[in-house]
C-alpha cells in the first residue's frame, strides 16, 4: 500500500528503511530515538559516532543492525518555539530528505514516526498535516511504500475538529435508523391496537389488511429512505442492459475512460499499489475487497449512487449502520475526495484504512 497510517511502536515494524527523530548530535536520547537505539543495539551508536551530527532539517542514513529493516534514517527535526521560527520549513525538510534518502538508497518501504511532535513539542494535528502531505506531494512523482507508525492513539488528533463532525454524522445516522425503526413499530401498532387481541383482529378480517398494511408502510418508507440516500439511476435503459452484467473490473475500466483519468492517476489517487491495479486490469473477474472497491470510488469522484453501483459489481454495499460506511458517506456527501484525509479519520475511528 502505497500510503498507510498504523499503531505500532516503530521498532516494530518491517521496512526497508525505519526514520528515527533524533537530534543534531545523533548519537541518541529519548523518545523514539531511545527506543530505536535500545532496539538496534549499541553497534548503531559507533556508526552514529562517524557521521559528524545533523543539522536540523536534514537526515543521514545508517545501517539497521538489530531492527528488522535494512537502514535507520536519522532525521532532525525542529522543536517547536511557536511557528515563527521556520518550524514547518524545517520539519517539512525533514521529510522530504529522508524520502529521498531511501529512494537513493533503493527502499520500497519506509517508515515514519510523527516527527517533532514529542519532546520537540510540535502540536500534533500540525506535524500530521505537515507529514500527510509530503508524503502526498512524494507519491505523486514516486512509487514507495509510506507508513506513518502512531505510538500513542489518544494524541493522535485529526485537524479542523472533523472528527468531532464524524461522530456526529454517525450518531445522527443512528438515531434516525431508531426513529425510522420505531416509526415501523408505531404505525403497526396502531392498526394492532384498533383491535384488542390479534385474534378479533382476525376475526373482523382485517388481520391480512393490516399485514398489507405494515407492509406498505415499510414499503413507503423505504421507498422514502432510497430516495433520501440514493436517486433512481438517469441512465437510459439500454445503457442500463449494457452495464447489467460488467463485472467491478470492467465498469471500473469504462469509468475511468469516461473520466478521462490515466490509469497511473487513478491508482495514485486511489493509494493503490500499481501491483494490484495491473492485476485488477488484467483480471476481468478479479474481486477485490471492500476497501479497494471504495478507493477506487473515492479517486473517480464518484457521487454516492455511482458509488453504489460500482460498489454493487463487487457484491458490497455503503450501509447506513456500519462505522466504516458512514465515515465513506460522510465523505462523499460532502464531495471530500483527499483519499489522505479519509484514511485519516478511518484511522481515528479505529477502522480499516481504503486503498490496496
Ligand atoms: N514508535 C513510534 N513512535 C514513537 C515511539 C515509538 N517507539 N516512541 C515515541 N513515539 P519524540 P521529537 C512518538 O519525542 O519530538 C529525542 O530525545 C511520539 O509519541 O521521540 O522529534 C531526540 O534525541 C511522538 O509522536 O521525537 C531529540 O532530542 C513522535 O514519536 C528529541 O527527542 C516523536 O516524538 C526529538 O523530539
Amino acid at each position: 500500500m502505497p500510503f498507510r497510517i498504523i499503531r505500532n511502536d516503530i521498532t516494530k515494524v518491517k521496512a526497508d528503511a525505519i526514520v528515527n527523530a533524533a537530534n543534531s548530535s545523533l548519537l541518541g536520547g529519548g523518545g523514539v530515538d531511545g527506543a530505536i537505539h535500545h532496539a538496534a543495539g549499541p553497534e548503531l551508536l559507533a556508526e552514529c559516532r562517524t557521521l559528524g551530527g545533523c543539522k536540523t532539517g536534514e537526515a543521514k542514513i545508517t545501517k539497521g543492525y538489530a531492527l528488522d529493516c535494512k537502514y535507520i534514517i536519522h532525521a532532525v527535526g525542529p522543536a517547536w518555539h511557536g511557528g515563527d521560527r521556520c518550524e514547518e520549513e524545517l520539519l517539512r525538510s525533514c521529510y522530504r530528505n529522508s524520502l529521498e534518502l531511501a529512494k537513493k538508497n533503493g527502499c520500497e518501504s519506509v517508515a515514519f514516526p510523527l516527527i517533532s511532535s514529542g519532546i520537540y513539542g510540535y502540536p500534533k494535528d500540525k506535524a500530521l498535516d505537515v507529514a500527510v502531505s509530503e508524503f502526498r506531494s512524494f507519491l505523486e512523482e514516486n512509487d514507495m511504500d509510506i507508513t506513518l507508525v502512531i505510538f500513542d492513539k489518544d494524541s493522535f488528533e485529526v485537524s479542523s475538529g472533523i472528527v468531532g463532525e464524524i461522530r456526529q454524522y454517525i450518531s445522527d445516522a443512528y438515531a434516525k435508523k431508531c426513529a425510522d425503526r420505531d416509526k415501523r413499530n408505531r404505525d403497526s401498532d396502531i392498526v394492532l391496537g384498533m383491535y384488542h387481541t390479534a385474534e378479533a383482529a382476525k376475526q373482523s378480517g382485517l388481520f391480512g389488511r393490516k399485514k398489507e398494511s405494515k407492509k406498505e408502510s415499510s414499503a413507503s418508507i423505504m421507498l422514502e429512505e432510497e430516495a433520501d440516500i440514493c436517486c433512481a439511476p438517469s441512465i437510459a435503459l439500454e445503457d442500463m442492459l449494457k452495464t447489467h452484467d460488467e463485472s467491478f473490473s470492467e465498469a471500473l475500466l469504462r469509468i475511468i475512460d469516461e473520466k478521462g483519468m490515466t490509469d497511473v492517476e487513478t491508482y495514485q489517487k486511489a493509494n493503490i499499489d500499481r501491483k494490484l491495479f495491473s492485476k485488477i486490469r488484467s483480471d476481468k473477474n478479479y474481486k477485490p475487497k471492500k476497501q479497494t472497491a471504495v478507493a477506487f470510488a473515492v479517486a473517480l469522484e464518484l457521487d454516492l449512487c455511482e458509488t453504489e453501483e460500482l460498489l454493487k459489481k463487487a457484491g458490497f454495499a455503503l450501509s447506513d449502520s456500519l462505522k466504516f460506511d458512514l465515515i465513506i458517506r460522510y465523505f462523499i456527501e460532502r464531495s471530500n475526495y483527499n483519499i489522505y484525509e479519509i484514511n485519516e479519520a478511518l484511522f481515528a475511528f479505529d477502522q480499516s484504512l481504503i486503498g490496496s
